[in-house]
């Protein structure tokens, strides 16, 4: 199967690679594992609290070269948003600047996951409530 021009080149050349500390209360911490294949994704955000935009994201994926672009996108995309805008980032929004295949799709939807799980860490972690999906998904 190939890939597009720009998994490879986020595959390559991903953006914020890393960690953030996790015991700050203004950094959120996602989790997720794709059932699927086993791949594992981790996501943070860090919000600053006076403007309330990220202002920082970093990820660590062990997963496939769609996972890892996928993840190393939602983080550039997640930088300079609001939480609020950070949740409305849609799994086929990554399919579509990715042009990932149909059996590629679960790897943006990793994505998705851990951007939802880090901002109900976040949330969580500020007292407020646990996002619904999330919640659900227990
Ligand atoms: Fe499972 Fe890509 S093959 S995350």
């Amino acid at each position: 199967m190939a890939y597009s021009d720009k998994v490879i080149d986020h595959y390559t050349n991903p953006k914020n690679v890393g960690t953030l500390d996790k015991s700050k209360t203004n950094v959120g911490t996602g989790l997720v594992g794709a059932p699927e294949c086993g791949d594992v994704m981790r996501l943070q955000i860090e919000v600053d609290q006076e403007s309330g935009l990220i202002s920082d994201a970093k990820f660590k994926t062990f997963g496939c070269g769609s996972a890892i672009a996928s993840s190393s996108l939602a983080t550039e995309w997640l930088k300079g948003k609001t939480v609020d805008q950070a949740l409305a980032i849609d799994n086929m929004d990554i399919v579509e600047e990715l042009n990932l295949p149909p059996v590629k799709i679960h790897c943006s939807v990793l994505a998705e996951d851990a951007i939802k799980a880090a901002i109900n860490d976040y949330r969580v972690k500020n007292g407020l409530a646990e996002l619904e999906t999330v919640a659900a998904a227990h």
